[in-house]
């Protein structure tokens, strides 16, 4: 299984929309083949379309406020000492999140289609917030799935939701997290896909919400490659990119430009809490070959073949499967994956907003967690960027109940 240089990773599948002949695929109800159909025809042609990617281009600089800032953390490298740390601050777009690209690309493929409702899944509520915004904005009206154990969890968002005028639809089934609100929203899709444009919020699902999820986000290291040219002059050699990793469309916007580069990737799962066996992180535990939310993919199992309970304090990373991209990039080598505790995501966040003007999510702080433990045994010359990508204002009850404090 090797990655071809030259063409984009979203492309490499074979005639089922298989990488690397194992991930990926369409398994889907019959009743969803035309509406996948019609969407992979449209998305294919709306990719070429000048006018359509001068809107997409527009709207990333006036509405998600493309660029967003890349600042080196001054305070966090001197502590550590070893290599020079900078951090591509995207909690800075418009809403907070990477998840703002995917959901404004969303609601204009929703719009070309003719759709007036657009429906979307959120775990940490990021991905059900910017859809809501973006939605409000272009018209469309919003239905946003949410676990039940993370609409208590995740109070911030849930409130920026219904302030933004769309309908919250509780998910109380099996462990009321993002993977039942995914299932539940694809549900409804199948019922109302005639009306009803859905956005899948995460480089999971079938073949075409992961390349919409990964096109959108990929703006994220074509504003990064610019601005490590304009910082150093050049892509440094072995540049080490740090990203958490759920669904995993946060890293894979984070690294797709660098992809035919020697830049090292660094996915970092949810690892849970250390005194617990349960995780979210399948690419780092072993996990089997499953089929989720319609793609095969490694996944959390049992010995059943069972989708497994995860446990993470991060809701947002708090799921059992993975992009089958990702998948892709383990299996060639491409990317490294590993995992931080519960425990070490709250030590780096503690630290990062204590030196630092930042303040990551808990999602974020895993990434960190895994660049604060690597940065001490690098030289100076090495250069690691990690990807902000969700501010901690949405995790304030978590880091209070942990922590007895929240910093920013
Ligand atoms: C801030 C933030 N980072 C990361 C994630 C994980 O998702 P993904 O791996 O798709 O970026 C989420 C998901 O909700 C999130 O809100």
């Amino acid at each position: 299984m090797k990655i071809k240089k030259k063409i984009p990773l979203i492309d490499q599948h074979d005639k089922n929309y298989m990488y690397g002949g194992k991930f990926g695929g369409n398994f889907i109800p019959e009743t969803l083949k035309k509406p996948i159909d019609d969407l992979t025809k449209l998305f294919a042609k709306l990719r070429k379309d000048k006018k359509f990617l001068k809107d997409r281009d527009y709207y990333f600089k006036n509405y998600v406020g493309s660029p967003t800032p890349f600042i080196k953390l001054e305070n966090l490298t001197d502590y550590l000492g070893g290599a020079q740390i900078y951090a591509k601050v995207v909690s800075e777009a418009n809403g907070g999140a990477h998840k703002i690209y995917n959901a404004t690309v969303h609601c204009l493929i929703a719009k070309r289609a003719g759709k007036k409702f657009i429906i979307g899944d959120t775990g940490a509520g990021y991905a059900g917030k910017m859809l809501s915004m973006a939605a409000k904005k272009f018209g469309l009206k919003c239905k946003i799935f949410m676990g039940s154990k993370d609409i208590k969890r995740q109070r911030p968002n849930v409130e920026a939701i219904k302030q933004n005028g769309a309908e919250i639809v509780p998910v109380s089934t099996g462990s009321q997290t993002l993977v039942d609100a995914v299932s539940e929203c694809m549900r409804y899709w199948v019922s109302n896909c005639d009306t009803t444009h859905m956005c899948v919020g995460s480089t999971v699902g079938p073949n075409i919400f992961i390349k919409i999820c990964a096109w959108s986000t990929a703006q994220i290291s074509r504003e990064l490659v610019l601005q490590i040219k304009e910082e150093f002059g050049k892509i440094p050699r072995k540049l080490k990119l740090f990203n958490c990793v759920g669904g995993g469309s946060s890293a894979m916007g984070f690294w797709n430009e660098f992809m035919d580069t020697d830049a090292e990737f660094y996915g970092i799962e949810a690892g849970g809490p250390k005194k617990s066996k349960l995780h979210a992180a399948p690419l780092t535990n072993g996990s089997k070959i499953g089929i989720l939310h319609g793609a095969a993919q490694y996944v959390v199992q049992d010995k059943e073949g069972q989708i497994g309970t995860t446990e993470s304090i991060s809701a947002g990373l708090d799921y059992p499967g993975i992009s089958p991209l990702h998948c892709f990039l383990k299996d060639t080598k491409r990317a490294k994956y590993s995992s931080a505790s519960d425990e070490e995501a709250l030590e780096a966040y503690q630290l990062v907003s204590r030196l630092e003007n930042i303040s990551p999510s808990l999602e974020p702080s895993h990434a960190f967690a895994k660049a604060i433990k690597i940065a001490p045994k690098l030289k100076p010359t090495n250069i690691i960027i990690v990807n902000s990508c969700g501010d901690s204002i949405k995790d304030k009850d978590i880091i209070k109940s942990k922590l007895g404090s929240y910093i920013r």
